[in-house]
């Protein structure tokens, strides 16, 4: 006879008994918010809660999202910030490390800083800071981005370099900055630097030499994006609604480290003087994207502004492929982390040992599709339920994409006048569907010119578009309906499809 008996029973009973283990997502009254105070991101995977994210029960605004590349990432990120401004009225600042938000930013009417494509960001700027202080935060990033510290006399000479050229502009080093005075330029410590070196009267000349030739680095005629006076404004970028400092146009990985490692400098002071404000919502939310150097190093601010959480009134939010470039502090203290789709073992342990959440999660994690995701939040109350519990889907704002058409060729070589066309034509991409669809096109041709577009980096000149046309088998009246619904003139028209039908030396159309 076996030792276990079959019962029948009816649910409501089961319902009545007490179970061991814990409810396995936390209740209702912490998921569900204010939806004026909160922030929707998706439904609960077990009881199907809508969960909208506050800091009201946390400890602090700050965020990690980890997550395979495709996983949705960016995707949260973006939902994340659109409904932040909606809410509170955020303002974003992402740090742009690989151009992956640019385009986005700039058809939600953001602004785009491009480093290295005619922006400059002068390191020396004080921005309220007192010299002082920047000095150390200079210095600072000089040794997570540099051999710096391994060479004490070097670090003296370069920091007293630094001083020194804010003592010749006419500062005082431990005042607060005269609001508009400009500051020196990485050329100005370098020329000192170098006066001394001609003097002849430094004991070790070979460390002067090395001082100099490691700050040149980011001096040197073409690459002087940090050496000459800034076009931008650090005080106002973090009230600037949605920017994106576009840091693909910078030489390598060491510049772009040193311009986010400044963005941040800058703003963690601004930060840490106004105070977070639970009642005031989120002022501005900084967005790091695989910003490895910065989120990685014990001494980058990232790690800083985590620890110290609440002084600041803006949220973090630094998104990796790899967990462990994350640092573990950032881990461990950031009042929510959002982990997507994530499948190797090595980064599996490294944010299970981090976040502690059970097995049965760790295998779900590695199953994930896209937009799926376990949420870990640090809530300030005694834990009785739970601190990871997974979502079905984010669910976000579909990304409003803009399909151009650019004229320009059809101006240069159609000799039209410049006035009578725009230089190219913008659509969403509904827009441009309907469009064709006005035009008597079937599914399967809209696939492939859609297909055509993304693949081109949605903008296609006039003259290809028209080939597009023609080769998924529309005539010239359909090809004169589309021009005409772009209230192009019926000249200009005649002209275009003539010159298309030269080209095509009289063939399909
Ligand atoms: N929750 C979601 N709902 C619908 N579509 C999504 C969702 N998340 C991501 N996607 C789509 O999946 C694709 C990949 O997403 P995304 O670019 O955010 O990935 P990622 O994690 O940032 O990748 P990478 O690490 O390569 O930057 C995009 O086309 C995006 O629109
Ligand atoms: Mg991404």
């Amino acid at each position: 006879m076996s030792a276990l008996k079959l019962q029948y029973i009816m649910s409501n009973e089961i319902a009545k008994r007490s179970f061991f283990s814990r409810p396995p997502e936390p209740p209702a009254s912490i998921l569900l918010n204010d939806p004026y105070k909160a922030i929707f991101i998706g439904t609960t995977s077990i009881f199907k809660v809508p969960f909208s994210w506050s800091f009201e029960n946390i400890t602090n605004p700050h965020i990690a999202v980890v997550g395979i590349t495709g996983s949705g990432k960016s995707y949260f990120v973006k939902t994340f910030l659109i409904r932040a401004n909606y809410i509170w009225g955020t303002s974003a600042i992402i740090i742009d490390w690989a151009s992956e938000y640019k385009d986005w930013v700039r058809q939600s009417n953001g602004k785009i800083v491009s480093l290295g494509k005619g922006d400059y960001l002068n390191i020396l700027d004080l921005s309220g800071i007192p010299p002082i202080n920047r000095t150390k935060q200079i210095m600072n990033a000089l040794e997570i981005l540099t051999d710096i510290s391994l060479f004490p006399e070097q670090r003296r000479l370069t920091e007293e370099a630094i001083e020194q050229s804010y003592t010749n502009m006419g500062f005082r080093l431990p005042d607060v900055p005269p609001e508009d005075k400009e500051g020196p330029t990485l050329h100005n410590v370098i020329a000192l630097l170098q006066e001394k070196l001609q003097e002849g009267t430094y004991e070790y000349p070979a460390e002067m030499e090395n001082a100099i030739y490691r700050l040149r680095q980011f001096a040197r005629e073409g690459q002087d994006f940090f050496s000459r006076k800034s076009t931008i404004d650090m005080k106002k970028l973090a009230t600037s609604g949605l920017v994106d400092i576009d840091l693909s146009g910078l030489p390598d990985e060491q510049h772009r480290a040193l311009a986010a490692l400044v963005v941040l400098q800058i703003l963690k002071e601004k930060m840490r003087i106004e105070g977070w404000n639970m009642n005031k919502g989120l002022k501005t939310l900084v967005v790091l994207d695989e910003a490895w150097k910065i989120a990685g190093d014990e001494k980058s601010d990232a790690v800083m502004i985590v620890r110290e959480g609440r002084k600041y009134q803006f949220g973090l939010i630094v998104a990796s492929q790899n967990p462990t470039d994350i640092h573990e502090t950032i881990f461990s203290n950031v009042g929510t982390t959002f982990i997507l789709r994530t499948r190797f073992e090595k980064f599996l342990n490294y944010i299970q040992s981090s976040l502690n959440f059970s097995d049965t999660i760790r295998e779900e994690i590695s199953r994930f599709g896209v937009g799926q995701a376990a949420v870990d939040m640090a809530f300030q109350t005694n834990l009785s339920f739970p601190q990871v519990f997974t979502l079905e889907k984010i669910r976000g704002e579909e990304p409003l994409y803009v399909y151009r058409i650019d004229m320009t060729d059809i101006l240069t070589k159609g000799e039209i006048d410049s006035g009578s066309l725009p230089r190219d034509y913008q659509f969403e991409a509904t827009e441009l569907k309907n469009k064709l669809i006005e035009i008597n096109m079937g599914a399967e041709s809209m696939a492939s010119i859609v297909s055509a577009f993304d693949s081109r980096n949605r903008s296609i000149s006039m003259h290809d578009f028209i080939d597009l046309l023609v080769k998924n088998s529309s005539g010239t009246r359909d090809i004169v309906t589309f021009l005409k619904s772009l209230s192009i003139d019926d000249v200009i028209i005649t002209r275009i499809i003539s010159e298309i039908g030269d080209a095509h030396a009289g063939g399909v159309m």
